[in-house]
């Protein structure tokens, strides 16, 4: 196996001097900058946080900065704005996407609740506030199984857009009663099984760390289940879980299955751990979107500024307020 590459090397004029002057246009907007762990290593490290979408989530809903500046896809600036309307929040490039995210539309949702009236809709953050404004409660990947668990055992539910998240939470929860939309995120999908079983079985000792949105999540739990790798050594986690599970770790090594920004973090938190991507083309094009001159122009222009209409503000707020309380300390579930 190839060593994975550390993801992308910055441009030389990315230093220092960069870093302080980002630090000092924020001080002077009175911003907070957010960057999601897919960010590239060098947004990653001047953010003045780093995390997955729940804990963003949570700061942008806390923060006492009068602007957010979030480096991540514009689902999360959005889901921002949905929880802290009063503040001015910009992304640095409005054009980052998210194949999940547009693999469901808001009439389609329509269409799919006429069918089941009584179902409660569960949508992944990784969605737009039109389909948030339709959802009853939003989770994300670290918090998808308590979100379900909190739901009546007798009432249907809907959840959507990410076919393998679904299929996790289904399986963990046993739950026959949870119709899951057919979407993907097109990263996550590409790491397929017969990849993860090959490295797994070239690295006998190693952990694996996959995230639900993976084609091969699956896989790691047949793998684990026919006794191929140690149950023990198979952590389906999203990103954050990672962070957790590399900060308790004892192994010598980890095939990461997820986005390849993600082993910048792993690394710093567990710089003794050997990382490997199981994947290493696994790139999202719409996070590596926000780069270091994007960032500076957001800062000194006020660019993207990102609006959520009021009314599907409103409309999608107590879903996405449900999701920051679901699986806090001290927030019930
Ligand atoms: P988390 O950071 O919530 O695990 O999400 C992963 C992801 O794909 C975000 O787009
Ligand atoms: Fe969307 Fe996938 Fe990119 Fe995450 S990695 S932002 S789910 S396309």
């Amino acid at each position: 196996m190839t060593a994975s590459p550390t993801v992308a090397e910055a441009p030389p004029w990315v230093d220092a001097d960069w870093a302080d002057e980002v630090r000092e246009l924020a001080r002077r907007r009175d911003a907070v900058l957010l960057a999601h762990n897919y960010q590239l290593p060098a947004i990653q490290d001047v953010a003045h946080h780093t995390g997955d979408s729940l804990a963003l989530s949570r700061i942008a809903a806390e923060s006492d900065a009068a602007t957010i500046v979030f480096c991540g896809v514009h689902f999360m600036a959005e889901t921002a704005k949905i929880l802290a309307p009063e503040k001015t929040v910009l992304i640095p490039d409005a054009n980052a996407g998210c194949s999940l995210a547009d693999s469901i539309t808001v009439d389609q949702l329509r269409a799919w609740k006429a069918d089941h009236p009584d179902a409660v809709v569960v949508s992944y953050v990784n969605t737009t506030a039109a389909v948030k404004a339709e959802t009853d409660i939003c989770c994300t990947s670290s918090n998808a199984v308590e979100v379900v668990a909190s739901i009546p055992a007798d009432r249907e539910v809907l959840f959507l857009p990410d076919q393998f998240l679904g299929a996790h939470v289904r399986r963990v929860l046993g739950r026959e009663n949870m119709h899951v939309w057919a979407g993907e995120c097109h990263v996550h999908a590409g790491i397929n099984g017969a990849t993860l079983t090959a490295q797994a079985q070239a690295n006998p000792d190693a952990e694996l760390y996959v995230h639900p949105e993976c084609g091969c999540a699956t896989s790691a739990l047949y793998l684990a289940g026919a006794g191929a790798v140690p149950a023990d050594r198979v952590k389906i986690l999203s990103t954050g879980g990672m962070l957790d599970a590399a900060r308790a770790s004892s192994t010598s090594r980890v095939l990461v299955a997820t986005e390849v920004g993600m082993l910048h973090q792993l690394r710093k938190a567990a710089p003794e751990v050997d990382f490997r991507a199981v994947n290493d083309r696994a790139s999202c094009t719409y996070m590596k979107m926000i780069t270091p001159e994007k960032l500076l122009r957001s800062l000194r222009e006020g660019t993207d500024e990102v609006h959520v209409d009021p009314e599907l503000a409103a409309r999608g707020r107590a879903a996405v307020q449900r999701m920051i309380e679901i699986g806090q300390p001290g927030g019930g579930e």
